[in-house]
């Protein structure tokens, strides 16, 4: 039996009972900001104090579906200003979540609610967009997943937050966050690391999905995994045309990566170090699943988004200043092109639909993770050749990288490092679509 459009609104309508088609559609969550307890370091008895969403760091997983309507009802519980932005996600600018350029900082104990209809599925997370260097740290960040339209074929999917705290003895947070040093350099680094993942049960032989999401302030991670085998399927919620294999994964802040993998072992994630690892995490395997059968790992649908073709304009953007970095123009600490902090005008100023090379250039000393709101762009490699679909790409020290995008969300959007302390110290920008 079939039922048009009108049949299936009317029989919902008439089972009462049944949430209605539009709560059934309609994705709404709540978060509340607010100061929290938490056992971040397993093992240990005491309980560090941070910030974050409904009680927990990291805060819930908001999940919803690709192309269905979300709203997010933001309340602010600190004594202080705060605005979330939705990383990753291609949405109206004023969703943005951007204080001073797409909003007003949002002032304690008020709500504010957010609503957009995420059009790409993938791994996304939101996070502070006011002091966010501190807020950041202090834990206001959570993931926000965006299940692809139809099922993909692994028996658990599992999201795995990666970051860094800088703590004392007593586990207590030390708020040093932007110190000049670290400002000047590689930014605020924690002693601590771990990967934060549900404790989900998995099987020998079952077929997993690992979110990984970056969310520390500034450190990238080099990690190692172990006891499990697969590939590669997405970079910042983007699937790849084609699987990729991997060794070790290079995660930068802000970036995502998601696995396909099958399990042979306990899986173990391991930041390498320059003389060893750090353990970040360990999933036991509880006995085995016999129902999985062995079958390719096949690419998720890909964005809808199609791919731009050639540019009609090039840019340059230059990463400058910084410890060892030699003299620029700017009047903080870092700047891009000689300017320092939010220029009252935007950087550039883009027609909708334009597609735009910009070759980022770092004449720095240290690497640096740039990030485009409201969009993603493809990197392009060395032989102009268009590469992964990102909204953070990571420039090595005295590096460049060429990105293609085209610039087709309107609104005022920020570009700008992802390494909170160098944004803190001036590396960040704007550019106007439309
Ligand atoms: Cu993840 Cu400007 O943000
Ligand atoms: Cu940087």
């Amino acid at each position: 039996m079939t039922m048009d459009r009108r049949q299936f609104l009317a029989t919902s309508a008439a089972a009462t009972i049944l949430p209605s088609l539009g709560s059934a559609k309609y994705y709404e969550h709540n978060l509340v900001a607010e100061p929290i307890v938490t056992s971040l370091v397993p093992g240990y008895d005491f309980k560090t104090e941070m910030l974050g969403f409904n009680g927990s760091f990291p805060g819930p997983e908001i999940r919803t579906q690709v192309g269905q309507p979300l709203k997010v009802n933001v309340r602010n519980n600190l004594d202080e200003g705060t605005a979330v932005h939705w990383h990753g996600i291609r949405l109206p600018n004023a969703m943005d979540g951007v204080p001073m350029l797409t909003q007003d900082i949002q002032e304690p104990y008020t709500t504010k609610s957010y609503e957009f209809v995420p059009p790409d599925a993938g791994t996304y997370w939101y996070h502070s967009h006011y002091n966010s260097l501190e807020q950041v740290a202090r834990g206001l960040i959570g993931p926000l997943i965006v299940e692809e339209a139809s099922q993909i074929d692994v028996d658990e999917d599992i999201t795995i937050i990666l970051s860094d705290w800088l703590m004392n003895n007593d586990g207590q947070l030390i708020e040093e966050f932007s110190d000049m040093h670290s400002v000047a350099h590689a930014g605020f680094m924690g002693n601590y690391a771990r990967a934060i993942f549900p404790q989900t049960k998995i099987h020998m032989g079952d077929r997993v999905r690992l979110r990984l999401i970056n969310s520390a302030t500034n450190r990238i991670f080099p990690l190692k995994l172990s006891g499990v085998e697969g590939k590669i399927v997405a970079f910042d919620g983007m699937a790849l045309e084609t699987p990729r294999d991997f060794e070790d994964i290079i995660i930068a802040p802000a970036q995502r990566v998601d696995l396909i993998v099958d399990v042979s072992d306990n899986l173990i994630i391991d930041q390498l170090l320059r003389d060893g690892f750090f353990r970040l995490g360990e999933l036991p395997i509880e006995g085995e699943n016999l129902q999985r059968k062995v079958s390719p790992i096949e690419a998720l649908p890909k964005s809808t988004k199609p791919k731009p073709s050639s540019p009609n304009r090039e840019l340059e953007l230059v990463m400058m200043g910084g410890a060892m970095g030699g003299a620029h123009g700017g009047d903080n600490i870092w700047s891009l092109n000689n300017v320092s902090d939010m220029p009252a005008q935007p950087c550039e100023t883009f027609d909708k639909n334009e597609t735009v090379k910009i070759k980022l250039v770092n004449q720095t000393a240290f690497p640096h993770a740039m990030h485009l709101h409201g969009h993603h762009f493809y990197e392009l490699n060395d032989n102009g050749e268009v590469g992964d679909f990102r909204d953070t790409t990571l420039i090595g020290a005295r590096g460049s990288q060429d990105i293609l995008c085209c610039f087709d969300n309107p609104g005022n959007w920020m570009l700008h490092c992802h390494m909170l302390s160098h944004s803190m110290g001036g590396m960040k920008t704007w550019v106007k679509v439309g």
